[in-house]
């Protein structure tokens, strides 16, 4: 079965079964038959973060666990919502009901459950700031043969960082996420940061401001997947010692954002931008123009010709500002997810 529509970057990969589920009991039953057969298995979203490296030898199971439950409190909204909702759907909801603070992060493409696993973030907020709780299903602790099968990580017990979480490390392999809850205070502020500032003129702002902003800006700096392949930034920003910032700040006038503990993220896009190799192109795999963070599928780019590129900035930046960049995306091989520490060596 084809996985071409079922990822972002539109690699014209096969897997030997597909299903969508709709219920925990469904995604239940499915790990259950999985674990006792042996047989491999992915759980995706939308497959906006990923690459397949080859065809999957297993089962992709497509979440669709879908519900939103909104439960007032005297100064906030708490916002249960399985993990198969579509995280832009989200956002445009809670504005629609008057329940503000979601809108920097509108447009993101993708689900509840990998938004989660990701902490994504964008213009100045991350998932982990609203996040209260995450419900997952753990496959290490005999859960599959208990009915009441989820367990709650408390949005402290996360360990939340930059595109990063407990979920993506430890917990990588065994847990499925399954539902969020959101906290967002009545009390509504904007969050602003420089990225926005060009935007933001008048003094009167609303969230429905920022997010119709926000959207305008999105559409044009970022491809959109249904017209080119993509995953959206392929490599994170880095985040590397004050030392070496200055370093590089003396050297070149880079973007540069300094951390809470003392660390300095800098821009991968423009370190791409600057290094003079930023308009190699391998196949049908390119850097996309506007944002040099991101690597595009012309038409009908392989994963090898991503992985090459991807490898060829790798070295590059290595070899010119002495950083290693790190993957944002997930690459999936044939039985399992690779990590990006056995590809970029
Ligand atoms: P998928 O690609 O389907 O899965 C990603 C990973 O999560 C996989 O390893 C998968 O196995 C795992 N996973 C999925 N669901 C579950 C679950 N329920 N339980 C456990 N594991 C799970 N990201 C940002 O942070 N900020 C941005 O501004 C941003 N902009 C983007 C713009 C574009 C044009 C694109 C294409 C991507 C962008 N991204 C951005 C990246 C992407 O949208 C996010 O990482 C998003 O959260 C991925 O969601 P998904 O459902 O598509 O994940
Ligand atoms: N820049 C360049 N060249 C480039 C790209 C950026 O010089 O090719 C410099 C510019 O100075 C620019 C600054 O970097 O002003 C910041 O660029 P931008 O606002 O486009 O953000 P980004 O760092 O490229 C990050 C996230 C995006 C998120 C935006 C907005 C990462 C890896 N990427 O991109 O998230 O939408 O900020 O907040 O952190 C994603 O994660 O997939 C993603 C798209």
């Amino acid at each position: 079965q084809s996985l071409k529509d079922l990822n972002t970057f539109r690699m014209d990969v096969t897997a030997k079964k597909i299903i969508f589920i709709k219920t925990i009991q469904s995604l239940i039953h499915i790990l259950q038959i999985c674990k006792i057969s042996q047989i491999p298995y992915i759980i995706l979203g939308e497959g906006s973060n990923i690459l397949f490296l080859k065809n999957y030898r297993g089962i992709i199971i497509i979440n669709r666990i879908k519900g939103i439950k909104i439960i007032e409190k005297n100064n906030s909204w708490l916002i249960h919502v399985y993990s198969g909702e579509k995280w832009h759907d989200l956002v445009k909801y809670t504005l629609n009901v008057g329940i503000l603070g979601l809108e920097n992060l509108a447009l993101i493409p993708g689900c509840i459950g990998s938004a989660a696993m990701q902490n994504i973030g964008a213009y100045g907020l991350e998932f982990k700031d609203i996040c209260q709780y995450v419900d997952i299903i753990s496959l290490n602790n005999n859960i599959l043969s208990n009915k009441n099968n989820t367990i709650r990580i408390n949005s402290n017990s996360c360990d939340f960082s930059y595109r990063n979480s407990i979920f993506k490390r430890q917990y990588h392999a065994e847990s499925i996420i399954i539902a969020v809850g959101i906290k967002i205070s009545k009390k509504w502020h904007p969050i602003t940061c420089s990225a926005l500032s060009n935007y933001i003129k008048s003094k009167y702002i609303t969230a429905y401001k920022i997010f119709n902003i926000i959207c305008k800006i999105r559409i044009k700096k970022l491809p959109d997947p249904k017209k080119i392949g993509n995953a959206g930034s392929f490599f994170k920003n880095p985040i590397i010692s004050k030392k070496h910032a200055q370093q590089l700040i003396s050297l070149y006038n880079l973007p540069n954002y300094p951390q809470i503990n003392g660390s300095v993220k800098i821009s991968g896009g423009w370190l791409i931008e600057n290094c003079k190799y930023k308009n190699i192109q391998i196949g049908d795999a390119a850097i996309h123009k506007q944002n040099k963070l991101i690597l595009i599928n012309i038409k009908k780019a392989t994963s090898q010709e991503v992985l090459q590129l991807a490898k060829k900035i790798y070295s590059h930046i290595l070899k010119k500002f002495h950083i290693r960049l790190e993957p944002e995306v997930d690459f999936i091989g044939s039985k399992r997810k690779i990590k990006a520490s056995d590809i970029f060596k």
